[in-house]
């Protein structure tokens, strides 16, 4: 079962129900008594847990994503010992784990017996401070040990460089000029505590954190929090993160530039704060609390309280809450504080905010003074005191909102940061750019993570052709579901990326690169702490027409957070052709961590043939003309003024006759605006013509209409003025000046379609690639000329929707090997497929779909942008098709 905010179960705490789903484990533990103790541990089982030992009840443990041990060397005999776990899908805790999951259940992290000596340390706590320079870190060790402990610090190459020894329990001592650990750098010393025969290591990365001047500081440095929010979720394993797929993940978000994690909604094993300082992650370690249901719960009796979402607070101020949720934090701060990778604390996600949190970030505090506390859900029932909070955090506000009003805001001065932001379900995100410019801007602007890593699919094995299949909300007759809003992450269930996650890589890029003037550059370097040239080397190339004309590796140094002017010395950009610079940035090993590619001369396509040599002719029925130019015959229809059949050689190009295509499969982010496409009937508009005439002009035929299209019940939704020139070289002009009614507040696109034979595979086109590209998610593409196939071009999103358009194209031509087919236009969208919109509108599932044996043809004019408004803002006003009058003016060429 999937859902997101509502309660699974009757929201009847602190009952759960009757029929509860249950696990039964077992195995078995040789014991040998040797006087150390035996401490079982679990670091992670949903929803709760009891344990017994030979048939005794051994204790009881909650909390699905935090750590719990038992000492049970008292239940032990010598020899085989039966240990059995009892693990219920639901219990009281239950309802502070509302996240936004599949609703699993069992035993999904490690389990381990640990041996230790009778005298063993519970608890200890290593703390420094670095001085105002950071010249040097004085260490704190505490211990609950009585014995004197030996304390001894190892530098980052593992010299031992500090032996120290505890009296009663505590041993203090300064290291001077000590090497920091930041995400870019993430240089860690290693600390042992040795009581008696244990040993206790953790591994010490020293940095400071702090908020000064509204800003987020790291080593006294601003940081960027470039981030993705990641759940335990595989579409093999479920909850089950193996050290491999963790591992796996991190590199991925490292090749994806991102450097920071929140781990929404709950803490993640052990492990994986290891890999984070090791490997350099600013995590935001979130406590394992989500009470969103109550919006739903408050909200049940809609006679008596309006809709208020406010209600998402019900339990933060009601004090049968309170014990849980500071149990919560504290096991969240007591288990994770020595790890630097954690840069903040965070109370939970969406339950509002009341007494109970206000004392959980109070409590969080007192065990540590090093970390902000984040808290994101402010929505409360009352006015509770939310100072205690050290940084403002929304999810999904709106661009504007930001500029307009967030930022301007004189009366609050925390860091702001966007706890989640660019909602990646489906076709987008496509303002990952826009949001990224304003943080640029503003130093109290710390960042983002985008929600979220990685779809949720469950893997259901595959289809007879050998598809994937993976299943979402609904697909296992569940009645309280969320549908697919569980495929909303960048990446595919199986971890391959969206081209979303490549559209964040480059927005996330190192190194950015502006023109200032003819042939002088400017490289910025985002980072916060590396030169530039220590990790990259850079090669720029300009093509002409997609042809390289250029190539220089470009010598550069930029300090962290600096630019510098760098001077390419290459030819001036012919006026005639489309002339682009590419700057690619590779790393070490040669993989490209980023690029900025600058559009140098745009050239305006000729949309009549160079030569007009020879003649062409037109005949008429009462419903059609026909038109022959070149070797090319074509059918119009009186009637719709369209081309209904093309003979080129005698072979029909035209499966069926073309359209008027104002319509789009809607894309998850479309959720917001295809009820008004759909109340336009945007999808079943007609032709009704008008007039229509034909004339012969010089060596050209002409024919021109009148017409408007238009659904029912509606006034027509556009007026054309249509002419079509055809010319003896076998081409067509077609020049459509258009007028949209007013009601549309913007077009998906506005284009022609047109369905080849599906022979024609073999795709060239000059324009954003090589992956799909829309103009508002197009960082990860540039202009060039790109060669692929129909059957590629095809972006398989789980739940089937608009996908693998090119922006910006000056051409595409389509071959099956013999005949070609061409379209030229100045900055048009393309998209090529062989399934058609109305075949993914109308599936749930890809591995559903079916080709339409055709390949189907869209030229437009434009096509709006995808955005990311399936939770996040509504699509920016730049990226919507919402002109009401213009032309749009096309070549087919025809060999
Ligand atoms: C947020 C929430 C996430 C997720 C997302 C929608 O409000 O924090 O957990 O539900 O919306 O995908
Ligand atoms: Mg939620």
């Amino acid at each position: 079962q999937y859902t997101n905010v509502r309660y699974p179960i009757p929201f009847d705490p602190p009952f759960v129900p009757e029929d509860n789903p249950a696990g039964v484990y077992r195995t078995f533990y040789n014991y040998t008594p040797d006087g150390m103790k035996r401490i079982l541990a679990f670091e992670g089982a949903d929803s709760c847990l009891y344990l017994y030992v030979n048939g005794s009840f051994a204790g009881y443990t909650q909390v699905s994503h935090s750590t719990s041990e038992f000492d049970v060397t008292d239940m032990l005999r010598k020899g085989r010992n039966e240990i059995i776990c009892i693990v219920l899908k639901w219990c009281d805790g239950t309802y502070l784990e509302d996240q936004d999951k599949w609703r699993m259940s069992g035993i999904f992290r490690d389990v381990y017996m640990l041996s230790r000596p009778q005298n063993s340390i519970n608890s200890y706590k290593i703390d420094y401070t670095l001085s105002a320079k950071f010249f040097n870190a004085s260490f704190t060790i505490e211990a609950d040990s009585e014995e004197s402990c030996t304390v001894k610090l190892y530098d980052p190459e593992m010299n031992l460089i500090r032996t120290e020894h505890t009296i009663n329990g505590k041993v203090s001592f300064v290291l001077e000029s000590p090497v920091l650990w930041n995400a870019e750098k993430p240089l860690l010393y290693s600390l042992t505590i040795e009581n008696g025969s244990e040993i206790i290591g953790e591994r010490i990365g020293i940095r400071k954190i702090e908020i000064k001047n509204s800003t987020l500081l790291l080593n006294g440095t601003a940081i960027k929090i470039k981030g993705v929010n990641r759940h335990d979720s595989y579409c093999d394993t479920g909850y089950v993160s193996s050290k491999e797929q963790l591992l796996n993940d991190l590199k991925l978000m490292k090749s994806l530039n991102v450097n920071a994690v929140r781990t929404s909604h709950y803490p993640n094993a052990p492990i994986f704060y290891r890999m984070c300082d090791e490997m350099g992650f600013y995590v935001i370690n979130e406590a394992d609390i989500e009470m969103h249901g109550n919006v739903d719960v408050y909200n049940m009796d809609d006679h008596k309280k309006p809709y208020d979402y406010n209600g998402i607070a019900y339990s933060a101020s009601d004090s049968r809450f309170e014990k849980a949720v500071l149990d919560r934090v504290s096991r969240l701060v007591s288990r994770d504080i020595h790890h630097p990778c954690v840069i903040m604390w965070s109370l939970g996600n969406e339950s509002g905010y009341g007494e109970n949190f206000r004392k959980a970030a109070l409590l969080v505090k007192s065990m540590d003074s090093t970390r902000p506390v984040h808290y994101e859900s402010r929505c409360a029932l009352d006015d509770t005191d939310f100072s205690v909070i050290d940084v403002i955090s929304n999810m999904y506000a709106s661009t504007s909102d930001i500029t307009d009003r967030i930022l301007k805001d004189k009366n609050e001065q925390r860091p702001y940061i966007l706890c989640e932001y660019c909602h990646a379900m489906g076709n987008g995100p496509g303002d990952l750019e826009d949001y990224w410019q304003i943080i640029y801007s503003n130093d109290r602007f710390c960042g983002g993570l985008v929600w979220e890593w990685c779809d949720h699919g469950i893997y259901m094995g595959e289809t007879e052709n050998g598809k994937a299949k993976y299943y979402y909300g609904g697909d296992f007759g569940e009645t309280v579901h969320d549908g697919n809003f569980c495929i909303d992450g960048l990446l595919y269930p199986d971890r391959t990326p969206h081209t979303g996650a490549l559209e964040m890589k480059n927005v996330y890029r190192p190194v950015r690169v502006t023109r200032e003037i003819d042939n002088i550059y400017r490289f910025t370097n985002t980072l916060d702490f590396t030169s530039a040239e220590e990790l990259y080397t850079c090669i720029c190339t300009v093509e002409a027409d997609g042809e390289k004309i250029f190539e220089q590796n470009v010598p550069f140094s930029v300090k962290p957070k600096n630019k510098s002017i760098i001077k390419i010395q290459h030819p001036v950009p012919p006026k005639d052709k489309n002339v682009s610079i590419k700057f690619s940035f590779s790393g070490k090993d040669g993989s490209e961590v980023g690029f900025d590619s600058i559009i140098l001369n745009s050239a305006k396509p000729v949309l009549v043939p160079e030569k007009i040599t020879g003649s062409t002719s037109f005949d008429e029925t009462d419903s059609d003309y026909r038109i022959t130019f070149g070797k090319n015959v074509c059918t119009l229809s009186k009637r719709t003024a369209l081309i209904s059949s093309v003979l080129s050689d005698n072979k029909e190009l035209f499966e069926k006759p073309a359209e008027f295509n104002l319509f789009r499969a809607p894309t998850d982010n479309d959720i917001g605006i295809k009820n008004h496409w759909y109340k336009l009937r945007l999808n079943e508009l007609k032709p009704r013509v008008y007039s229509i005439s034909a004339s012969k002009n010089k060596e050209c035929a002409v024919i021109s209409a009148q017409l408007s299209l238009g659904a029912p019940v509606h006034e027509p939704i556009a007026r054309l003025d249509l002419d079509y020139t055809f010319y003896p070289d076998g081409s067509i002009n077609i020049s459509c000046r258009t007028k949209i009614h007013h009601a549309v507040k913007f077009l998906p696109r506005f284009g022609l379609r047109f369905f080849l034979p599906d022979s024609f595979e073999n795709v060239t086109y000059y324009g954003f690639g090589p992956h799909e590209s829309y103009v508002d998610k197009c960082r990860s593409t540039y202009p060039s000329v790109f060669n692929s196939t129909v059957a590629k071009l095809h972006e398989d999103y789980i739940r089937p929707q608009e996908n693998g358009s090119h922006c910006f194209c000056k051409f595409a031509s389509l071959t099956d090997g013999t005949g070609t087919f061409t379209v030229r236009a100045d900055n048009f969208s393309f998209n090529a497929s062989h399934y058609s919109q109305e075949e993914l509108t109308s599936k749930l599932h890809n591995f559903e779909l079916e080709e339409s044996g055709s390949t189907i043809l869209c030229a437009d004019y434009k096509m709006s942008g995808v955005g990311s408004n399936s939770c996040g803002q509504e699509l920016l006003e730049q990226y919507c098709l919402d002109e009401k009058e213009f032309t749009f003016e096309l070549m087919l060429e025809i060999n």
